[in-house]
């Protein structure tokens, strides 16, 4: 589907952003894993949290839609059903790297998970390995790719040190080591969103960080018994783009979620000069057992660009192809490094992200861990491919209202995967 966003003028008014994916991911997760019913109010009504019910439905887990919230009753931690064929995680990376850290703890039983073309590209050998270290059998495609057959085993507590940044790692090996002998303590080279931790500690897990590491004992029941999600500052943040480079806007984004972890783009845009007042979360070392929430009031300004890497990188990796949007009407070269991990997300990031805007009149060039443009006060326009990528079509889509000429985006549909009614609330703002 080919979709046209033309320069409108300026944004105004006040939105609400769809509820946050990752966290709704997690509560469908907890739900099923859960000893008692679990109400999830403002549950992600998208492509990706749909597959995640359906698993959760195949593994046993009962699904009541009630109007304001969803209501799970899960089959406890250790007891869930071995489906007939393959589950199918669809196009979520989360749902595919997360699941398996349940399945792994059903003694005797197997499991295969498997997706769309692109999560076939996506690697799953990151959890494989830890998790056959505690004790599971996990087979992957050559070994690194899916589908993945999971069988259930008893699983020894380990110490692990993740090579990479990766929230999705690291919550797989948390749900595993549940079910383990002992306690389990990971490493992190640095931090990376911390939504499981929250939600153990409140479904009451023994569960404490120590500066790059998190230690967690194993347990027998989690309780909770109402899950509230916030908006989604990661699809917030293209109507927020859109704000700030187009001249004359100003946007009011409502009950956000500000959770620390994942508001590195607020901080690099705000050093580029962008204005966003609100109450933001300030580093805490304790874990947290809420997910903070804020008005936020953003208005355009003049850019200068930035450079962004190290610790940096995973507080803000799925707003990075925004970072680069940005940098292209910002004063000056904006850089970003050590992102290697955009090469394995829904699309290869770096790659798509610089064709993409290259193609509209970016100035902008692909490292091996990041990119590097250079502001040439804004963009031309023309045409962008999606790829399949809900993140690049909605940066295309932005760009589009803030360019010269206008831009057509190829494969708008693809952002449903995480924001079905982002066009209109686009256009509602824009109009
Ligand atoms: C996510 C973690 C990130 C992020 C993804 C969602 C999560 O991936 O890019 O969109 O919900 O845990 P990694 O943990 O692989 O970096």
């Amino acid at each position: 589907m080919i979709t046209r966003f033309d320069p409108h003028g300026r944004l105004t008014g006040e939105f609400w952003a769809p509820a946050d994916k990752s966290i709704s991911h997690r509560a469908a997760l907890l739900g099923a894993m859960a000893a008692e019913p679990v109400r999830v109010v403002n549950f992600l009504d998208a492509a990706d949290t749909h597959s995640t019910l359906a698993a959760v439905q195949q593994l046993g887990a009962l699904v009541e839609r009630r109007p304001a919230e969803l209501v799970l009753r899960g089959s406890g931690l250790r007891e869930a059903r071995e489906p007939e064929g393959a589950i199918d995680v669809g196009n979520s990376g989360t749902l595919m790297r997360l699941l398996p850290g349940w399945l792994v703890g059903q003694s005797g039983r197997s499991f295969v998970l498997d997706g769309d073309q692109s999560i076939r590209r996506r690697p799953v050998d990151r959890i494989a390995e830890p998790l056959a270290r505690m004790g599971a059998s996990v087979e992957a495609r050559e070994g690194r790719f899916p589908p993945l057959r999971v069988h259930g085993a008893r699983l020894r507590a380990t110490a692990y040190e993740l090579p990479m940044a990766s929230a999705q790692v690291k919550s797989c090996l948390l749900l595993a080591a549940l079910a383990a002998d002992g306690a389990t303590t990971l490493g992190e080279p640095t931090r990376s969103r911390d939504h499981t931790e929250r939600m153990l500690a409140a479904a009451g897990a023994t569960i404490h960080r120590h500066g790059r590491h998190v230690t967690i004992l194993n347990h027998d029941e989690l309780v909770i018994d109402r899950i509230v999600v916030p908006g989604d500052l990661s699809s917030a943040a293209f109507l927020i783009a859109a704000g700030v480079l187009v001249p004359g806007s100003r946007l009011l984004v409502r009950e956000v979620g500000v959770n620390w972890t994942r508001a590195g783009f607020l901080r690099i845009i705000r050093r580029m000069g962008a204005i966003v007042l609100g109450d933001l979360e300030p580093e805490d070392d304790e874990i947290v057992t809420t997910e903070p929430t804020s008005d936020l009031d953003v208005a355009a300004g003049p850019l200068v660009g930035t450079v962004v890497e190290g610790d940096e990188v995973p507080l803000a990796i799925d707003e990075l192809p925004l970072v680069a949007l940005l940098g292209c009407f910002a004063e000056g070269e904006t850089v970003v490094r050590g992102a290697g991990e955009l090469r394995l997300k829904e699309s290869d990031r770096i790659a798509t992200v610089v064709e993409g805007l290259r193609g509209l009149g970016a100035d902008i060039e692909a490292t091996t861990d990041g990119f590097a443009v250079r502001g040439t006060e804004g963009l031309r326009g023309g045409r962008i491919a999606s790829h399949g990528d809900h993140r690049l079509a909605m940066m295309g889509a932005v760009a589009g209202l803030a360019s010269r000429d206008g831009v057509e985006v190829d494969g708008m549909e693809a952002a449903a995967v995480s924001y079905p009614s982002f066009t209109e609330d686009l256009l509602r703002l824009a109009a």
